[in-house]
């Protein structure tokens, strides 16, 4: 684990040609292996919360004591369904990520790292002063880009599903999850399903990591 931040894990449902949209996802498949992490934290982003806003119980069980916290990167606070997320029974806790400069919701606690955009080095380190250790990423394309090109992704996990989505979904509304960045990685584990699903896991090696 890095010495200033928790273990980082963006675990992503991907064709084979590298979509996270556009495509059937087998989401089954890709929630029964979330708890291979027991994460402390699930980041997500806006946008994933936006997409889903519609499917949101407002009348959920409520938070689940024993769930991670769920930190949801809103710089431009477009979530509004705090409430829902609170009460659907999959996490603990709820917050926003915010920049200084983000518009203030008294309906959700905040926490604030960055001027203009959230600053995602910074916002991990509070989650890990927090006492977080491991934070899953539950992203389409933008912050699991975003933190590859900083350098804040250990692990990465992809449920690859038997499928070309084609040019239409990788130029589509959510852009690509790769970077201009290279990055080496090493394979961790693979796994073949019945159906034609691989899942792959690598860690990825940080700059002057030997392999
Ligand atoms: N295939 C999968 O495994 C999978 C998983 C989850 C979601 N999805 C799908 O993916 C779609 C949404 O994906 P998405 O990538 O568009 O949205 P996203 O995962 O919500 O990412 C967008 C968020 O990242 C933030 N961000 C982007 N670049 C940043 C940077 N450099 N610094 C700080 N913050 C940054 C944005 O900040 P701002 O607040 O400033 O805009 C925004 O809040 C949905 O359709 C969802 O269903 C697929």
């Amino acid at each position: 684990m890095p010495a200033d931040r928790p273990y980082v894990v963006a675990h992503l449902a991907v064709s084979l040609d590298g979509a996270t949209t556009g495509f059937p996802i087998d989401v089954g498949a890709y929630y029964a292996l979330v708890p291979t992490w027991k994460e402390d934290v699930t980041l997500t982003g806006a946008d994933t919360i936006l997409a889903q806003e519609g499917a949101l119980d407002a009348h959920g069980p409520g938070p689940s004591p024993d769930g991670p916290l769920l930190a949801v990167v809103d710089s431009r606070s477009r979530v509004h369904s705090w409430s829902a997320l609170r009460g659907c029974g999959l996490w603990r806790r709820v917050v926003a990520v915010r920049s200084e400069q983000s518009e203030p919701d008294p309906d959700v606690v905040a926490l604030v790292a960055g001027h203009e955009r959230v600053d995602l080095a910074a916002a991990l380190a509070v989650l890990g002063d927090d006492g977080a250790a491991t934070v899953r990423v539950d992203s389409g394309g933008q912050l699991v880009r975003a933190l590859l090109e900083d350098g804040l992704v250990d692990e990465l996990s992809l449920l690859v599903h038997p499928c070309l989505a084609g040019t239409e979904a990788l130029g589509g509304a959510v852009p690509p999850w790769t970077t201009d960045r290279r990055a080496d990685l090493g394979l961790i584990s693979q796994e073949q399903y019945a159906d034609g699903l691989v899942w792959l896991r690598y860690h990825v090696r940080h700059e002057g990591e030997l392999p």
